[in-house]
This record gives structure tokens, sequence and C-alpha cells, in this order.
């Protein structure tokens, strides 16, 4: 086999417009169905965006699509995925040749995007980010959620990071949520409702899909979960976002009205430097999303002789950041082994062991965000 040949772009266009798009009767490729075509080594896929209220009608198509890929010579995955988003074409889309179309650059679509929207039947959406990765993100998002259900609040979690989910690892969680009447109903654990944009990106897909498929399969996030109903909303929904200030942050902020975000940052000077290019984003954001406050976490380790705050990563850090954004100091939450193993593990400290001294700084948080228990 000779590994350098690459399925060929045109006879996949070719298969692609057999199958017929069943509102205008056209071929797939020729009514401009084909969006960021991806061809690698053996495999080959793309994004089929639909409008959300016919994403039923075309869930065979997806799976045509992707067997008439599979038909084509040297491909051996095939990947499309279905999104439902806006239904005329987006700003910044490229034509390319018969009708198939590229991805448009995220950034393009800045303008004339329509405002933000709000989920159905969410009352209040909290987004927690930092700019550096690894300073504790996901740990904080599932532990300052379960601190939310701790709080009697109907509580819901959006694990919004394409490049390294978390969620499902750190909630324990090896189901996939189902897609009913068209919807896709979150998992439940914890007392949370839980979905994870890697229920809908394969993991072991190479990083250059992700790019273009992850803003698609964000969108699909925000317009196709069931969260709750007019009867039984939800109170919160907390959406862990990845590092950084890229694309999926601006997706997300276009899309979906965000009442606030939550910085995560460690006591570090460079993580401070990130946090700080952080919330910059989230102000310049039209309408800017306020910033709720800043959380130190790995903030000191305990003496394990004494309890006493070794402070390994520096001190006070995050403290004075915030002042210097003139927003609240949310709380320090320490290095501390057990939050890290129950991250492990997919028991989240807040639930397991709530009255904890971590415990009850995440519970102290919750309140401050929230106000008190009523
Ligand atoms: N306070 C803490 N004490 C001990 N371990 C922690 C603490 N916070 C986070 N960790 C551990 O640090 C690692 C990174 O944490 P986490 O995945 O939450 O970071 P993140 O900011 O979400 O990372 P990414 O940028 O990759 O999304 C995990 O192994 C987690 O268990
Ligand atoms: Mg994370």
């Amino acid at each position: 086999m000779n590994a350098a040949v690459l399925p060929d772009r045109d006879a996949i266009i070719i298969a692609l417009d057999q199958i017929a798009d069943p509102k205008t009767g056209q071929g797939l490729a020729s009514a401009g169905l084909v969006r960021g075509l991806t061809v690698g080594e053996g495999r080959a896929g793309f994004m089929l965006e639909v409008a959300a209220a016919d994403a039923a009608l075309y869930a065979p198509v997806r799976d045509a699509a992707e067997r008439a890929l599979l038909a084509v010579a040297g491909v051996r995955k095939a990947q499309v995925v279905l999104t439902a988003a806006a239904k005329a074409p987006t700003p910044g889309v490229t034509r390319v040749r018969k009708g198939a179309q590229l991805a448009p650059d995220p950034r393009a679509d800045t303008h004339g995007m329509p405002p933000a929207e709000r989920l159905e039947h969410v009352r209040r959406v909290i987004a927690v980010a930092s700019g550096k990765g690894g300073v504790g993100k996901s740990t904080v998002a599932v532990n300052l959620a379960c601190a939310f259900v701790a709080l009697g609040l109907k509580t819901g979690l959006l694990d919004a990071d394409v490049y390294g989910p978390s969620a499902p690892k750190m909630l324990g969680i090896d189901e996939q949520p189902k897609f009913e009447d068209g919807k896709l109903s979150p998992l439940r654990v914890w007392g949370l409702k839980v979905m994870s944009i890697g229920f809908l990106v394969d993991e072991a897909s190479p990083m250059i899909w992700r790019g273009p498929m992850a803003s698609s399969a964000m969108r699909q996030m925000i317009q196709d979960v069931r969260w709750g109903t007019a009867e039984d909303p939800l109170d919160v929904l907390i959406v862990d976002l990845p590092p950084g200030t890229g694309d999926i942050h601006l997706t997300l902020v276009q899309k979906l009205a965000v009442d606030g975000v939550v910085i995560v940052s460690t006591p570090q000077e460079i993580a401070l430097i990130d946090a700080r290019r952080a919330s910059a984003m989230f102000r310049k954001m039209n309408p800017p999303v306020p910033i709720l406050g800043v959380i130190e976490n790995m903030a000191f380790f305990p003496d394990p002789a004494t309890g006493a705050p070794i402070p390994i990563f520096g001190q006070g850090g995050a403290r004075s950041e915030a002042e210097r954004l003139g927003v609240p100091f949310l709380g320090e939450i320490p290095i501390d082994i057990a939050l890290r193993k129950g991250a492990d593990e997919g028991r989240p400290l807040v639930a397991t062991m709530p009255d904890s001294a971590v415990g009850r700084v995440f519970a102290a948080i919750a309140t401050s965000l929230h106000g008190p228990r009523p």
C-alpha cells in the first residue's frame, strides 16, 4: 500500500453528489451541504450543517454520506458531523468548486452575527475560563457545579473543551447521551445534568479535524440540548471552557448568552498574565460578559505536619489580580490530594466530602455567586 496517496477529493465530491438533499433534491455537494471537507490519509469527513428543525430529517443523510465516503477508494474512516446551525450561508464561507464549501473561519463570523441567544429553560449561565491550560479549570467547574447542587439548585454542566473533554472522566460517565425528539438529553450524574462535547467529537479524531469541527459541534451543544422544560427549568448551567482565547470562546459568546464568567488562575505570574488576557477578551465581547470573580487554584500546599500553608506557586497573586480587575476574589483552593484523586476516579470531592476543608471553600464560592440558600 502506498501510504502517501490520499483519497481523491473529486471522487469524494462526485460520490457525495449522488446523495440527494431531501430539501432541494440536488446532490449534497451541489446543494452546498458539504462543508469543511477534510481528506487525509485513509480518511475523509465533513460537516453537514442544516437548520435546527431539520436535524432529524438529515440523520439518514449523514449515515448515507458516511457510507458513500467509505466506498471511495482509500477511505477507511469516514466522519460526517451533523450540526444544526444557521439556515443562511455563514459570512466568510469560501466556495471552492461545484458548490462544495470550506468551513468558515469562525473569527469572520463576528460581523453580522445575530445577537447571542438565551438557552431555553436555563435561568443562568456561568462560564469557567482561564487563559492558561492546566490550572484546574475543569476541576473547579465540576466541583462548583456539585456545590450548586448542594445549595439545592437544579444544575447543569456543559463541558465545552473540544481539545480535552474532562467531564466524562471527572464524573465517571461512560454512556452516551440519547437523541430524543430531535434533542439531546443530558446525562444525569451526581445530581447534575451533564453534556460534554466529548460525546460528539471522537477523541481519536486527529487534531486537524477538531478545529473546524469544534465550532459547529459547539453550536450543536448550544442549540440541541434539552436542559430543562418550562415546568422544570435549570437554575444554573456551568460551562467548562477550553483554555485560551480562541474560536470556541468566540462561538460560545456569540451564540450563547453567558451571564458571567469565573476566571481560574494559579498564583503564578505566567498564569495571571493569561488570566488577564482572558478577562480582557470577555470584556471586549459585544455585549461584554461580566467577570463574576477570580478563583485562585493550587493556592498553597498545606504543611502535612501543621496544616500551615506553603505557597508553592507564590502568594496572593490572584487576589491582587482580582483587585486590579475590580472584580470579587471568590476564594482560594489549596493543592489537595483528595480533590485530585476524586477527579481522577470520577468522584467529585464536593459531592463525596462536602464537609472537607476544600468542600467548604467550594460551598462558600457557590454561595457568593448565587446568594445564600433560600
Ligand atoms: N487544587 C488542586 N489540587 C490538586 N490537584 C489539582 C487541583 N486542581 C487541579 N488539580 C489537578 O491538576 C490537573 C489539571 O486540572 P484540570 O484538568 O482541572 O485543569 P484544566 O485547567 O481544566 O486543564 P485544561 O487546560 O487541560 O483543560 C488534574 O490532574 C487535576 O486533578
Ligand atoms: Mg479542562
